[in-house]
């Protein structure tokens, strides 16, 4: 099984961000907690800070990968060409959140990325994605 994990702006220097929402990892760190709780997966971890390379991303991952997980971060709040890539992309798709974003700012409790997806996971900081690659391992059982 092959996972495309998009990681948008800013979460690069995720270490250097509050650690109450964010906690305390890098996202080399958390490459290495999925890639040690799920070693039949192969991991592909992408992080951009530009809109137009994480459109592109996903227009290129359909024949590839068996699945996606998202945080497009900023983006994920007003972001209607994340959104429309999303659409277009028939893979199983989970967006996830660092930070439990309908508690923190307003501007944040609204994802236009989401509803392309199959659900979202918000608040559980690193294990947001590990409560993600469960899921699209689940659904893969099934297909
Ligand atoms: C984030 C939440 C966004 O609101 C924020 O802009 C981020 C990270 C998260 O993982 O909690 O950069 O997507």
């Amino acid at each position: 099984m092959k996972i495309l994990i998009i990681n948008g702006p800013n979460l690069n220097l995720l270490e250097n961000r509050n650690p109450i929402h964010y906690g305390r990892n890098s996202l080399e760190k958390i490459a290495e907690l999925l890639n040690s709780k799920f070693p039949s997966v192969q991991f592909i971890i992408e992080q951009f800070n530009r809109e137009d390379e994480i459109v592109d991303s996903i227009h290129k991952s359909s024949s590839n990968y068996d699945g996606i997980i998202i945080n497009p971060a900023a983006f994920t709040h007003y972001s209607i060409s994340i959104r429309d890539a999303l659409e277009i992309c028939k893979l199983p798709k989970v967006e996830v959140h660092l930070s439990n974003i309908t508690n923190r700012e307003k501007f944040r409790s609204i994802s236009i990325t989401s509803s392309q997806c199959d659900g979202y996971i918000s608040g559980f900081k690193d294990y947001s994605y590990v409560l993600a690659v469960n899921y699209l391992m689940e659904i893969m059982k099934t297909v």
